[in-house]
């Protein structure tokens, strides 16, 4: 899989219109760009209609391939915004090989200042666009927009979604016959259901018969301008197998939508907000008397990407999570609630060098590149002992501010003070208890916990590890205020954030004290000792005395793959009876249907990258509650799922 990302090579005519390079085609067609989109895309799905009767909550899902300047999405989005109900939801999936750079998107989308109020939100959101899946959401969550950056044979297998309405764009198959071939049909097939609808401008035999042979009906309807004829189709084939049943979609339920989470850190702000922006009504149960007292409670923490060059499960959540990240701080206050001032990581020895100019030849400039030692000194603004790999994109985040941010929904109720110790079904809902105190209740609860989610008893086997943190906070100096970007070596330290540097962080996995210690404080001043002589200097650390630092600890929670957990749950005793067989034969696929516990879901084990992982993991669970199209590919999302573990068990043994 490609992780290396090629943006679109694009000449602007005379008249400020886009042609690619690549293909050698216009984006759309002279003069009459919009109203071809209209008259193909729109009108011969007949999308007005369809918006106009979607029933109360439901979502519409269009799929697209090849994105390019968005234009059918803002037009899309433009005809939802007139004709859907309130309540209703747009979820737009599109495929781009070649994204357009951010200057290319701003000068594309000038083309069409109608379109303003639809072309401006994705311009503030177009940051952190890499490949693989990428997640946005705009009008207050109305509308989603999974963007799948990778060639389309390759992005769309990974896709778990039902589409209902396609847009077959792309440029000519003359031009692009790389896309037009029955691979891609059959995905767009597999995406189908009966009823699904597709527009496309090609009128090409081949690409017709295709089309049928996939299970389209197509038929040649009259077109616009300079295209007599386009084409319009309904799929009417058979449906896809469905997953393997422990990794199948719990089925859907039409109680109320409301919703429990328990948890206001990362997570649970992240799972309320997701849930929120769908329509539903949360109540957050936080045992802390605010939000962001827990591992989520740092000034400062690090949008640090740990990435592989193989493209592993972990890889690509990472690359989606800081994407989806970034896009959600974008609406936070640079400088006071974040700021991209870029993480250096140092090559502080051979191997880390080595390691790191195999990600650079790995992923694109943008994303990350090496520097020599006076490169990076010149933009960390301290001496350092070595060059390193910089992430331009990422920075610093102060955690309490994305939990605030994302609780601030009018559909979010948080109860502060309020510890569940009991999770009880009776009839369709779960109810939260305390002693003997209900707490609230509701059909669908999200567990946001961290480590204490084992508590309940359908995590009771997660095999999540509590690990204590200890964070040191150092008043900024004169001379330390040069400090100008995020520098990583084992330990990081960032630039001020209210004057104040945050140094971090310990790794303690035995003990379960909260309070600070000076051991770890001193430890911490020896990473920063580490990380520069110079800056440790500047911050007069040699003649600090560790008994008077400040700081703080708390537990991360990590799973033994560290990837996060995310899902919905099963009974643990049921789920072993169900696929006791796979102890025999691993390859058998029981035709049993999961044991879910209807209505339970869990967002955990985020480890030392919550910034990263936790926000797109609220729009995870939200998926899997909402049946929408998950936002990760279909092989991360269940290498995220919280029967891999029962799994494993059952397969190895153990
Ligand atoms: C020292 C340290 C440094 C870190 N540095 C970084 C970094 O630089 N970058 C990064 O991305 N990540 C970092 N992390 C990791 C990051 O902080 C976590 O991954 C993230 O905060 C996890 O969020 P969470 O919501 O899962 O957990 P938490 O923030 O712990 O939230 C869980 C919430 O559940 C509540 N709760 C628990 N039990 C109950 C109950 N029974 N009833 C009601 N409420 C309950 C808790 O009070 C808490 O508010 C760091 C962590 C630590 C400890
Ligand atoms: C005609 S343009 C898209 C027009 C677009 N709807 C717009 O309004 O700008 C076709 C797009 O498909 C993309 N594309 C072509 N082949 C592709 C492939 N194999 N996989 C993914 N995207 C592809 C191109 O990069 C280009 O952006």
């Amino acid at each position: 899989m490609s992780t290396l990302l090629q943006h679109a090579q694009i000449d602007w005519d005379d008249q400020g219109r886009p042609h690619s390079r690549q293909y050698d085609d216009v984006y759309f067609a002279v003069n009459e760009g919009i109203e071809e989109t209209k008259h193909v895309f729109l009108g011969q799905t007949r999308l007005a209609e369809r918006f106009a009767n979607l029933a109360p909550h439901a979502c519409m899902v269009i799929g697209e391939t090849g994105f390019g300047t968005g234009m059918n999405f803002f037009c899309a989005w433009q005809l939802f915004a007139e004709h859907a109900p309130s309540d209703a939801r747009l979820h737009f999936v599109s495929v781009e090989k070649y994204p357009l750079s951010q200057q290319d998107m701003a000068r594309a989308v000038r083309l069409w200042p109608e379109l303003g109020a639809y072309t401006e939100p994705l311009l503030e959101q177009y940051v952190a666009v890499h490949p693989g899946f990428q997640q946005f959401t705009f009008a207050d969550g109305r509308v989603s927009l999974t963007l799948l950056i990778g060639d389309v044979l390759e992005q769309l297998p990974q896709l778990d979604a039902q589409i209902d309405v396609w847009f077959l764009d792309g440029f000519a198959p003359a031009k692009n016959p790389d896309m037009w071939t029955p691979q891609l049909f059959a995905q767009l097939a597999r995406l189908s259901h009966p009823g699904t609808v597709l527009g496309t401008f090609t009128t090409t035999g081949w690409v017709r018969r295709s089309l049928v042979d996939a299970g389209f009906a197509m038929k040649k309807v009259p077109g616009i301008g300079k295209k007599w004829e386009v084409m319009s189709g309904a799929y009417v084939g058979p449906l896809p197998a469905p997953a393997a049943p422990w990794y199948a979609r719990p089925a859907g339920s039409a109680l109320p939508r409301e919703a429990l989470v328990i948890g206001a850190g990362l997570a649970g702000s992240a799972s309320a907000a997701s849930l929120a922006r769908r329509g539903w009504q949360v109540t957050v149960l936080e045992r802390q008397d605010a939000p962001a007292r827990e591992a989520s409670g740092n000034p400062q923490g690090v949008l640090y990407l740990k990435l592989s060059a193989h493209g592993t499960a972990l890889s690509q959540m990472i690359l989606s999570g800081f994407g989806y990240t970034r896009r959600q701080l974008q609406r936070l206050q640079r400088g006071r609630d974040w700021d991209a001032c870029g993480v250096l990581q140092l090559a502080f020895d051979g191997k880390e060098a080595e390691r790191q100019g195999k990600l650079a030849a790995a992923f694109d400039y943008d994303l990350l590149h090496t520097l020599a030692r006076s490169e990076a000194e010149a933009i960390a603004g301290v001496a350092l002992p070595a060059g390193g790999l910089f992430y331009p994109e990422g920075g610093w985040v102060h955690p309490p501010a994305l939990c605030q941010q994302q609780l601030q929904h009018p559909g979010i109720r948080l109860l502060t003070h309020r510890e569940v110790l009991e999770l009880r079904k009776v009839g369709d809902h779960w109810q939260a208890w305390a002693g003997a105190q209900l707490l609230a209740s509701a059909p669908v609860v999200i567990l946001a916990a961290a480590a204490e989610v084992r508590r309940f008893e359908p995590c009771a086997q997660l095999p999540l590890k509590r690990i204590r943190g200890q964070i040191t906070r150092l008043p900024a100096t004169t001379s330390s205020r040069a400090l100008r970007t995020v520098v990583c070596a084992e330990g990081y330290v960032a630039p001020p954030r209210e004057d104040e540097h945050t140094l971090g962080a310990s790794f303690d996995f035995h003990s379960e004290d909260l309070a600070p210690t000076v051991a770890e404080h001193q430890g911490n001043l020896a990473l920063l000792e580490e990380i520069s002589r110079d800056l440790a200097q500047r911050l007069g650390a040699p003649d600090l005395d560790p008994e008077q630092l400040q700081g703080r600890a708390a537990f991360r929670c990590t799973s033994p793959d560290y990837l996060p957990i995310v899902g919905p749950l099963a009974d643990a005793q049921a789920f072993a009876e169900a696929y006791a067989v796979l102890g025999r034969d691993a390859r058998q696929v029981p035709e049993v249907a999961c044991p879910w516990l209807d209505g339970l879901y869990v967002n955990s084990g985020h480890g030392s990258r919550g910034l990263i992982t936790a926000p797109l993991s609220g729009e995870l669970v939200a998926a899997w509650v909402c049946g929408e199209p998950l936002p990760l590919p279909r092989a991360v999302a269940e290498a995220c799922h919280p029967n891999r573990f029962a799994l494993r068990k059952l397969i190895r043994g153990k």
